[in-house]
């Protein structure tokens, strides 16, 4: 198959959702109708049971699991689909933001008695702001939810989005009927327990017909042409181009653990998700047809293996063919590397392969060169914009707990932050080192692993701070910067980039500071 052939039959996506709302479920199907497994309870959920003995032991068995999940790739009518795993864990969720700069599209699961969740609302948020077409699923129709409209402008409300139904619910919960495919024009028929077979269709091209009346009964066919009706009055058309550009996005009603609603996702999706899409480096816009590979970064996994501190990084590839055993420019390091055995993934292993193409990832075993971000060239230096830190939610000084071992301290440290555990700043006034993270969680986890792969014992130390904020002077010469630099010295931080950070330790004095010194920018995250 032809360069160009390769990379238009490539479909990179994610899938994001609050917990539970049933993305490993829905992953789970969509791997069926690849036929990549065999049976359904294949794909171990990546998540953090309720009621775990401790949330810790759960993170240390999911990093397991996660190198597993964390792409998994099937076939599905001539295309090749490469689902890449988003953690749905709060304390995760910079993991999920790094994850969405390497899709190319993303699917939305949402459940219909709780309609948009939190974690909802902040995914879509970063997939806005960054124009990734998305398609919505709204999930467990078999159950009783909210009004079908009603959803729709919770989603167009919270999301900011601007939705087309293409498919629509006939009933729902106990009364579910089927759904209707504005789509296809058909009616699925739902019978409850079409868990694994493919559940039966009805053409229906005209909604008037007597015939949709035999099929679901009159009061039932009554209020789905009624509805119908209002869906086509009150939302535009579906326009391909305005899904490709962020601005449109399809919703389809289904329910994953029946498999109901799942196929007409995946045929829709084939057919108008994107192929592997353009990306911005900070030099230029590269094209996946350019013959000359480039690839980036975005995720880092430590080995589960504490003898052996090797990592797997999971580069994109943006562009070109990427080759085993071929020299490749690490534009930071500005140094050349070679791959003896890069991993490509599939449902449910990972293969040494020979030759990848845009679109897919690989990961590659690294024994420290790389960080989150960082961009692989045949010999061109360019740059991939990375996605931005946020400013983290906890603080705490991390002290070292045996003096003898502060170097490998440090190493462990400057390692964990590369692979992008948590933010690393360092105080300005006396070097202090302050651990920032999203969750709690992460605590046990750097210092689990601080002592297990790196044999440093640290201990940690309360911090009050509200936020992060990076500095934006307006001028570095002027005298109400210096003023600042001097009287907030004590909250001043560098973080790892050598980038200045405000550490506010109330709401009240970021005002007051931002009052005082209106002509510095306090920014909630490092890019600007
Ligand atoms: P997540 O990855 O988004 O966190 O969700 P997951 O797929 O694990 O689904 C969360 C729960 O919702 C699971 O039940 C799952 O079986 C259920 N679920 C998913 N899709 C549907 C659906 O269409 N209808 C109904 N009724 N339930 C659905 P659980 O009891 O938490 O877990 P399990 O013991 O079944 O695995």
């Amino acid at each position: 198959m032809s360069f160009i052939n390769e990379i238009k039959k490539r479909r990179t996506f994610g899938i994001v959702s609050h917990p539970d709302a049933g993305k490993t479920t829905l992953t789970e199907k969509l791997l069926l109708f690849g036929g990549a497994i065999q049976e359904a309870g294949a794909v171990k959920s990546n998540k953090i049971k309720k009621g775990a003995t401790s949330d810790f032991m759960e993170i240390e068995r999911q990093r397991g699991i996660s190198v597993a999940t964390s792409v998994l790739a099937f076939e599905y009518d001539g295309i090749k689909i490469n689902i890449l795993d988003t953690p749905g864990h709060k304390d995760f969720a910079e993991d999920t933001f790094r994850t969405l700069t390497a899709v190319d599209s993303v699917i939305v699961v949402i459940d219909v008695a709780k309609g948009v969740e939190e974690q909802t609302e902040k995914l879509v948020e970063v997939c806005r702001m960054r124009n990734i077409p998305m398609i919505v699923f709204i999930n467990k129709l078999d159950r009783e939810g909210k009004d079908a409209f009603d959803l729709l402008d919770e989603v167009e409300q919270k999301l900011g989005l601007s939705v087309v139904p293409m498919s629509f619910p006939i009933g729902m919960g106990y009364d579910f009927k089927g759904i209707y495919n504005l789509w296809e024009k058909n009616i699925n028929l739902f019978s409850g327990d079409s868990r694994k077979n493919i559940e039966e269709t009805v053409e229906i091209n005209d909604l008037s017909s007597s015939e949709l009346d035999k099929l679901i009964g009159e009061k039932s066919a009554n209020t789905l042409r009624e509805e119908i009706e209002l869906v086509e009055g009150i939302y535009p058309a579906f326009e391909k181009e305005d899904y490709l550009n962020g601005t449109q996005q399809p919703v389809f009603f289904g329910s994953a653990l029946n498999n109901f609603g799942v196929r007409e996702l995946l045929d829709c999706f084939i057919e108008i998700a994107p192929k592997p899409r353009p990306k911005q480096s900070e030099e230029r816009l590269v094209n996946p047809e350019e013959k000359d590979f480039t690839g980036f970064v975005f995720k880092i996994h430590a080995n589960m293996d504490p003898n052996h501190r090797d990592r797997l990084a999971f580069i994109k590839i943006v562009s070109g063919t990427f080759k085993r055993n071929t020299p490749y420019l690490h534009v930071r390091h500005g140094k050349k590397l070679k791959f003896s055995s890069p991993n490509a993934f599939f449902a449910e292993k990972k293969e040494i392969v020979d030759v990848s193409y845009p679109g897919d990832i690989v990961g590659l075993h690294d024994t420290g060169n790389f960080k989150i971000g960082d961009t692989l060239t045949e010999g061109e230096t360019i740059n991939y914009k990375g996605i931005p830190s946020f400013s983290p939610e906890h603080f705490r000084y991390i002290n070292n707990a045996d003096p003898l071992k502060s170097k490998q301290l440090y190493k462990g440290i400057d390692q964990l932050m590369d692979e992008g555990v948590a933010q690393l700043f360092t105080l300005e006034l006396n070097g202090r080192k302050v651990i920032g993270t999203v969750g709690a969680l992460q605590y046990e986890v750097i210092q689990y692993r601080l002592e297990h792969e790196y044999g440093a014992k640290c201990t940690y130390e309360n911090l009050n701070v509200h936020k992060a904020c990076w500095v934006d002077p307006e001028d570095e010469k002027n005298e109400e910067y210096k003023e600042f630099l001097r009287v907030k010295q004590r909250f001043l931080a560098k973080d790892k980039q050598g980038q200045l950070v405000f550490l506010a330790d109330s709401a009240f004095s970021l005002q007051m500071t931002q009052q005082k010194y209106p002509s510095i920018k306090f920014h909630f995250t490092s890019e600007f």
